[in-house]
């Protein structure tokens, strides 16, 4: 079966890795085919020094159109959970493993659709070069997406939530000290969440959170 032959990001990588530069150079990405649908390329933001990075799936609807991640009800969910875990929004950076939005007409409506592994790959090198650019003590990855992009594709999120681990050597991630890297779920699934439990799972995605924090030194 013949497939689209997909080169990646790699080769819209500028030579000055500064995140100003990477966010400029990620503009113009075509490394798949999600640049030709979406509004933008959605990169990541925040202080360029922040210590914990959150990685989030990719932009939704209300990101594809304000070119930031996070800012539509997921950002919203997201920032309260931050606050109920006492971490100062300021402390992140905040981006997603694919920075195209990624959806399918429905009517009038873009229904998000889960980015595929090719296109997680394709889009892996803005990640890693942001990890490279940021040098965050810890990361925290929202969802399976992220978790998998950068703890490989067997990674679950249910046998791993909140456990201190580490970027596989095969990233090849330069950084000077190597980032505590953490799972737990994507906020849109608690959005989504009509359970009983509704409350309680909140409260773990805060508790997730907060022992993120708590792993800063
Ligand atoms: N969901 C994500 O994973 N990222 C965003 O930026 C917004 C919603
Ligand atoms: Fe490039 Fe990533 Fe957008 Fe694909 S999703 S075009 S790899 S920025």
């Amino acid at each position: 079966m013949a497939t689209a032959p997909v080169d990646g990001a790699t080769r819209y990588l500028p030579d000055d890795h500064s995140l100003s530069s990477l966010e400029n150079a990620a503009s113009g990405c075509q490394g798949c085919h999600l640049y030709q649908d979406a509004t933008q390329t959605v990169f990541g933001h925040g202080k360029g020094d922040a210590p914990i990075m959150l990685v989030g799936e990719q932009p939704g609807d209300h990101e594809d159109q304000q070119g930031l991640p996070f800012v539509g009800p997921a950002g919203r969910l997201l920032a309260q959970a931050l606050e109920d875990a006492q971490i100062d929004p300021a402390l992140t950076y905040q981006t997603n493993a694919v920075k195209h939005f990624k959806f399918k007409r429905v009517g009038k409506r873009r229904i998000h659709q889960k980015p595929g592994r090719i296109e997680v790959v394709a889009c892996q090198p803005w990640l890693i070069a942001e990890i490279e650019a940021v040098q965050p003590q810890v990361i925290v990855c929202l969802g399976a997406t992220a978790a998998q992009s950068l703890l490989g594709n067997a990674f679950r999120v249910t046998a791993h939530r909140g456990e201190r681990l580490e970027l596989p050597d095969a990233l090849h991630v330069d950084v000077p000290s190597q980032p505590v890297v953490t799972a737990t779920v994507h906020p849109s699934s608690l959005l989504r969440d009509r359970s009983d439990d509704r409350e309680k799972n909140y409260q773990l995605f805060v508790d997730d959170l907060r022992s993120a924090g708590a792993a800063l030194k």
